[in-house]
């Protein structure tokens, strides 16, 4: 099975890169499923059911969400009906959603389990842990495992890939909006990267305004981060070939593109 995943979608010029780069994606890796973090597409924080149904309608097959879950008030009225949409599932076992959720394409089966990180973030429930148990019930399902960990350490990420290793078919770390460069197959065959990076402005900090940012640095003064609405971009991913029978990763590809990198079909 192939997978294309999409990082970290932030705000509009987000959207529209995701909009205007996915066909050809699409067109140059043949994914069988496109799944993408959603949880800054709305203007940076949160989603809405408006822009969830977007996402699917250009093509994205499975959305995975982060420490941004709750931002947008309108995801309690939506989360528990749709099918397509996931957030980290050592959540509180209160909240509404799953954490986990599988996608069949093509005849093929993967199930796509969201995490969230401890460090630096605050104090769910252990992700390793509820990893254990979600696979435990993916694996029943079908070999295919693809895991979203948002978290902002990379120790805890690299931790995540060998705590999975071998189990998991692929392992992305999402939430720093920068994209690493240790894109790998782990020796017990499980395609790993500690963070994909996102897909949203490129000439900004993380994607928020850089004026913004820097007076926060500069004075410690509050002020509020907002996510421009036009610029230039930045898209983001992680394709992944994985066997059927298997479940371990065959290849796997970062995905890069800006003005600086530009797209090669
Ligand atoms: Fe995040």
């Amino acid at each position: 099975m192939k997978v294309l995943f999409i990082g970290d979608i932030v705000g509009s010029i987000g959207r529209d890169a995701l909009e205007s780069y996915l066909p050809r994606l699409k067109k140059k890796y043949m994914p069988d499923a496109v799944i993408a973090n959603g949880e800054n597409a709305a203007a940076g924080r949160g989603i809405t059911k408006a822009i969830y149904q977007d996402l699917l309608f250009m093509g994205v097959d499975m959305v995975t969400m982060g420490n941004h879950t709750w931002d947008q008030k309108e995801i309690f009225d939506f989360i528990d009906e749709v099918d397509y949409l996931i957030r980290p599932a050592n959540f509180s076992p209160e909240a509404p959603g799953r954490g986990m959720a599988t996608l069949t394409k093509n005849g093929k089966t993967l199930s796509v389990i969201n995490l969230h990180g401890r460090v630096f973030l605050p104090p769910h429930d252990d992700p390793f842990q509820k990893a254990d148990e979600l696979l435990a019930e993916a694996k029943a399902v079908s070999p295919l495992v693809f895991v979203d960990f948002h978290a902002e350490a990379t120790s805890e990420k690299i931790a995540m890939g060998w705590h999975l290793d071998g189990r998991a078919s692929v392992v992305v770390g999402t939430h720093t909006h920068v994209q690493t460069a240790d894109s790998r197959i782990l020796p017990g065959g499980t395609a790993y990267i500690s963070d994909v990076g996102m897909t949203g402005p490129y000439d900004e900090v993380l994607g928020m305004s850089k004026d913004s940012v820097l007076y926060r640095f500069k004075t410690n003064m509050p002020t509020r981060f907002e996510v421009p609405k036009r610029g230039r971009s930045v898209v983001s991913g992680f394709f992944t070939e994985i066997d059927d029978e298997t479940g371990k990763a065959l290849s796997c590809e970062r995905i890069y593109i800006n003005d600086d990198y530009p797209f090669r079909g």
